[in-house]
C-alpha cells in the first residue's frame, strides 16, 4: 500500500481565517513520519496553491467565494484521480471542509458507487436556498450528491458523486432546517451523538461497516475535526459542545482499519489561530495512525 498525501489550504469556504494553516499544522504533527513508521509507503505532494483575489465574491449568488472553492477544488478532484490512477491511497488535507467537494469528485472517477462516512457535528447538506450563512464549508455533501450550484456539481465530470443510501453520517449534533428535511426526503443515514450515547460507538461502527459493506464500492472517509468533542479538539472554527470523545474517534478509525474498507481519506477543519499547542493537529495525526493500522502491540 502507498499513501499520498496532500493539502488543500482552503480557507475560503468559511469565515474565519487560520483553516488554510491546517495542512502544515498537520504535518508539524508529524503525519508523514507516523506513517512511515507503520511500513507504508508514503509520498508527500504538497500542497496546491489556491487563490486570492481582492474581491471573490459572484454578486448573483449567496455563496461565498465561489469562484476561489470552486477553482481549488477543481485542482484537487483532477489531483485526487491520478492520485487513484496510480494505483495509491489519497490522504487529503484540510483546509475547510468545502475541499470534500474535489475529493469526492476526483474519487467518483473511479468507485461509481462509492460510500461515504461524514464524521462530522453538522451534516454539511446546505445549498444556497437553505444556507443560513453562505458558507460553502456547509454544502459539500450537498454537492456531491448533485445539489447545489452548478459551478460547483459539475466539478470533475457528471453529478451526482454520491448516492444518498451510500452516505453515513456520524456525530451530528447541529442541523439547519433545510438540512434536516434533506435527511428524512433522502433517507440519509445518521448516527446522531443519540445513538452514539444510546448504542456505544463500537456498535455505532459495526453497523456503519456493515451497511456500507453492503451496498458500496469503495468508502470515502470525511473527517471535520470538529465532529470530535471541543475538549479534545478546540482548534476548529464551528465548534459543538457534546461531541464525540477522542477514545471513541480513536476506536471507530481502529475499527475502519480492521475492517479494511477506506479507500480515500480527508482530515478537515483544523485551524492552529483557534488551536491550543497545536492539539487538534496532534489529534488528527493521531486518528489518521489509528486509520492506518497503528497498533499498540
Ligand atoms: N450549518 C452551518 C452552515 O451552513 C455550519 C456548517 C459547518 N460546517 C463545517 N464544515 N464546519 O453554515
Ligand atoms: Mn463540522
Ligand atoms: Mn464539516
Ligand atoms: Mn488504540
Amino acid at each position: 500500500q502507498k499513501i499520498s498525501v496532500i493539502g488543500l489550504p482552503m480557507d475560503l469556504g468559511q469565515a474565519r481565517r487560520g483553516v488554510d494553516m491546517g495542512p502544515s499544522a498537520i504535518r508539524c504533527a508529524g503525519i508523514i513520519e507516523r506513517l512511515e513508521r507503520l511500513n507504508i509507503e508514503v509520498e508527500d505532494l504538497g500542497d496546491i496553491m489556491v487563490g486570492r483575489p481582492e474581491n471573490a465574491n459572484d454578486p448573483e449568488t449567496n455563496l461565498k467565494n465561489l469562484s476561489l472553492v470552486a477553482a481549488g477544488n477543481t485542482e484537487l478532484a483532477a489531483k485526487v484521480d491520478e492520485i487513484i490512477e496510480s494505483g495509491s491511497f489519497p490522504l487529503v488535507l484540510g483546509g475547510d471542509h468545502s475541499i470534500a467537494i474535489g475529493t469526492l469528485a476526483g474519487v467518483a472517477k473511479h468507485h461509481g458507487n462509492v460510500g461515504v462516512i461524514w464524521y462530522d457535528a453538522h451534516g454539511d447538506l446546505n445549498t444556497e436556498e437553505t444556507s443560513p450563512s453562505g458558507n460553502i464549508h456547509g454544502m459539500p455533501l450537498a454537492v456531491s450528491m448533485g445539489l447545489g450550484h452548478p459551478d460547483l456539481i459539475n466539478i470533475h465530470g457528471a453529478y451526482p458523486k454520491v448516492k444518498p443510501e451510500n452516505i453515513v453520517i456520524i456525530g451530528a449534533r447541529s442541523l439547519d432546517e433545510g438540512e434536516k428535511a434533506l435527511i428524512r426526503d433522502k433517507g440519509i443515514k445518521v448516527y446522531s451523538m443519540h445513538e452514539i450515547d444510546r448504542m456505544g460507538m463500537a456498535r455505532v461502527m459495526e453497523e456503519c461497516i456493515e451497511y456500507l459493506r453492503e451496498r458500496t464500492v469503495g468508502v470515502h472517509l470525511s473527517l471535520d475535526l470538529d465532529g470530535v468533542d471541543p475538549a479534545d479538539a478546540p482548534g476548529v472554527g464551528t465548534p459543538v459542545i457534546g461531541g464525540i470523545s477522542y477514545r471513541e474517534s480513536h476506536l471507530a478509525m481502529e475499527m475502519l482499519a480492521e475492517a479494511d474498507l477506506i479507500t480515500s481519506a480527508e482530515f478537515v477543519e483544523v485551524n492552529p489561530i483557534l488551536d491550543e499547542r497545536n492539539k487538534t493537529a496532534i489529534v488528527a495525526v493521531a486518528l489518521m495512525g489509528s486509520l492506518f493500522g497503528e497498533k499498540l502491540l
